[in-house]
């Protein structure tokens, strides 16, 4: 210790008291950091301030998120075919006519099935609508929106010219496997009148956006059957039942779940015996409730369980009289003889490339 110490210390009587005072000091310059440090740990940090920058509206004049996304939706089913409104059905002069025709689209079994008012077991129970959803008007749900633009034209199958009439007849044969209409009957004419004024805002040719089914893209590989069951058991049994054969109502005079197969299914002529149908309706329509745009299965399911169902017993059709011209048979027309050296079996269940690979080239072949 040096002397200039010495002297402070015993001069300033106040030492010990500034001492004193520096300790509190520092013991409150550390409560206070404490205070501080727990402060920052423990209470949010203020809300930024809301950001005061000028909204742009989209190219549509749209603000917010949720009204884009409502414009979005607008936007994507403008895009496809919808019925015509009920309310210009008021002053048609065929309103009643109409809805006779829809009531026998949408209720069929009530008019032809087992109780039929019209006649009783004059098809296998079916309705329409059990195929052609929402009597024939939902967005790929086998509409009939291009019915009335496209008829009569030229179908393959027959090999000729066909009306509406007769590819109403069609499906009572084959789909519903039962009898024809005639053509000058109130009911027949009621049908024709409904689809027409479905149809009345479609031009002439044309296939509206929606119509029919959607495009389903072929495997690699052909469809299986075992697969297909697996699916059956897990998402179409609970309704459509273990045998395939659907369940009807309490007093037996509609289906509540139509049948898949057995003797009161669709028949082999008919258009969802061919796998593509069968995959692309149930792809985009089964099980019930879902729809093009919100599905289910993945497309492996709507084709393995399409080969399921087709390989189940179902009523026969002589249909020897179908597609007179061969080389005109739909890849997936199950039965030969074919034009492209293919063999029934991959016919019916694909691999489908190499079939339409091949008849690709035939036909360049055949305008060369
Ligand atoms: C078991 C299912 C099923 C039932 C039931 C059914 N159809 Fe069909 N129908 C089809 C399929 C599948 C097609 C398309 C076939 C194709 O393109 O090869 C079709 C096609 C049609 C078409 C032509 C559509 C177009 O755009 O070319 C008309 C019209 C039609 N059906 C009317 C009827 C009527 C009327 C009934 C009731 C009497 C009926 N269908 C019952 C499955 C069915
Ligand atoms: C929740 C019940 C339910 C489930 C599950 C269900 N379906 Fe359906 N299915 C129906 C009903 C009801 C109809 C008739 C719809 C109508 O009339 O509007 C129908 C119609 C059909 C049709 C056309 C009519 C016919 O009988 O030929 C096919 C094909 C079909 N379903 C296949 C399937 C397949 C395959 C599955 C499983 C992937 C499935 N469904 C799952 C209730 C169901």
């Amino acid at each position: 210790m040096n002397s200039q110490e010495e002297n402070n210390k015993n001069d300033n009587p106040l030492a010990p008291v500034v001492v004193k005072l520096t300790n509190i000091i520092a013991i409150l310059v550390v409560f206070i950091i404490v205070l501080l440090v727990l402060f920052a740990i423990y209470v949010p940090a203020p809300k930024q301030k809301p950001v005061t920058e000028v909204p742009v509206p989209d190219e549509n004049g749209l603000f917010t998120e949720a009204a884009k996304q409502t414009a979005l939706t607008q936007k994507e089913n403008e895009k496809y075919w919808h019925a015509p409104s009920e309310t210009s059905l008021n002053d048609n002069p065929k309103k009643e006519e109409i809805n006779y025709g829809k009531d026998l689209i949408a209720h069929t079994a009530e008019y032809f099935g087992p109780k039929g008012k019209v006649y009783s077991n004059a098809t296998n129970g079916m309705n329409c609508q059990n195929c052609h959803l929402d009597a024939g008007t939902k967005v790929f749900g086998n509409n009939y929106s291009a019915v009335a633009s496209t008829y009569p034209k030229f179908r393959a199958r027959s090999g000729s010219i066909e009306n509406i009439y007769k590819r109403v007849n069609d499906c009572f044969e084959r789909s519903l496997n039962g009898k024809a209409l005639d053509s000058s009957s109130k009911e027949m004419k009621a049908i024709v009148s409904y689809i027409y004024w479905l149809g009345k805002d479609v031009k002439k040719e044309v296939k509206p956006e929606g119509s029919g089914f959607k495009d389903l893209a072929f495997l690699d590989r052909a469809a299986d059957p075992e697969k297909g069951k697996i699916v059956y058991v897990e998402k179409c049994q609970s309704c459509h039942q273990a045998n395939g054969e659907g369940m009807m109502n309490g007093d037996k005079t509609v289906y509540t779940y139509p049948p898949l197969w057995g003797s009161n299914s669709y028949n082999d002529g008919a258009g969802l015996y061919r796998i593509s149908n069968f995959a692309k309706f149930v792809k985009y329509n089964m099980p019930l409730g879902v729809s093009y745009n919100a599905t289910q299965l993945s497309d492996e399911e709507a084709w393995d369980v399409a080969a399921f169902v087709n390989t189940q017993p179902r009523p026969k059709k002589d249909i020897t009289k179908d597609w007179p011209n061969i080389a005109e048979k739909p890849i997936d027309h199950p039965f030969g003889p074919f034009a492209d050296g293919f063999d029934e079996i991959q016919h019916k269940f694909g691999p489908f490339k190499p079939i339409k690979v091949k008849r690709e080239a035939m036909k360049k072949v055949k305008s060369a």
